[in-house]
């Protein structure tokens, strides 16, 4: 007789599923197990785009740092709701992984800036889609992909802190300490990373990249495409 449906579901404990078969890159001829590892980033050239890519962070080490930084919010806000609020577009696979390693009622917003000119520069941002939801009252995560400049955070956090949230705080997987230009500080951060540009796990290099599973330093870049 079938068990009843909730004492399958819930709790969770999956069956062991069997080993995948070793596969191998019909481009590369490198082997790889299908379900971990994708055969592209075996390549320190990314094929067709003449870009360089060396990965900086595997998709192994993000991972475990996802789960830390989910159990770290998990605890700080114990019986508590939170909104995660992505900076897109960059952070939207972190969001998506983060989210489902913090075992809290949570419930998801996006917000998505740009900045005027070279912001590096000038400092100026412009709000392109603000929060769909209230924030007054609840504890908020901003979740961004990384920490560069400080600009984009500042201009953020003073904008959402005029919304009277109970809790603010910040969830940066990447952050380029040496980069700031203005003071800015994440309260959950995965890795410290030199001043170089990376993309990979949601960044991009002219909306390319966003797709690699790691997060890869480029190390030259061609203009051609
Ligand atoms: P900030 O305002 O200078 O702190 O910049 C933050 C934003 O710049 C991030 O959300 C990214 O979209 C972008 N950014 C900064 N550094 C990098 C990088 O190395 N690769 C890709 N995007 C970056
Ligand atoms: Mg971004």
């Amino acid at each position: 007789m079938r068990k009843p449906f909730k004492s399958e579901t819930w709790p969770y404990s999956p069956k062991p599923t069997a080993q995948p078969s070793v596969k191998q890159c019909p481009s590369t001829k490198q082997s790889f197990e299908p379900t971990t590892l994708r055969p592209l980033m075996y390549h320190p050239i990314v094929q067709g785009t003449g870009d360089k890519l060396t990965v900086l962070i595997t998709r192994e080490q993000i991972a475990a740092k996802v789960v830390e930084m989910g159990v770290r919010i998990t605890t700080d806000f114990a019986g508590q709701s939170v909104v995660l609020i992505g900076v897109l577009r960059g952070a939207a696979i972190f969001l998506a992984d983060l989210a489902r390693q913090i075992d809290l009622d949570v419930s998801f917003d996006f917000i998505a800036v740009s900045s005027y000119g070279n912001s590096k520069q000038s400092g100026e941002i412009k709000l392109i889609k603000d929060v769909d939801d209230s924030l007054e009252g609840r504890n908020v995560i901003l979740v961004e992909d990384i920490l560069d400049t400080g600009i984009t955070l500042t201009y953020i956090r003073k904008l959402l802190l005029a919304r009277q949230p109970r809790a603010f705080k910040v969830a940066a997987l990447l952050d380029k300490v040496a980069a700031r230009k203005v003071p800015a500080q994440a309260d959950y951060v995965g890795f410290q990373i030199p001043d170089q540009f990376v993309v990979g796990y949601g960044l991009d290099f002219g909306q390319r990249y966003r797709n690699l599973p790691h997060v890869c330093i480029m190390e030259t870049y061609s203009d051609g495409n």
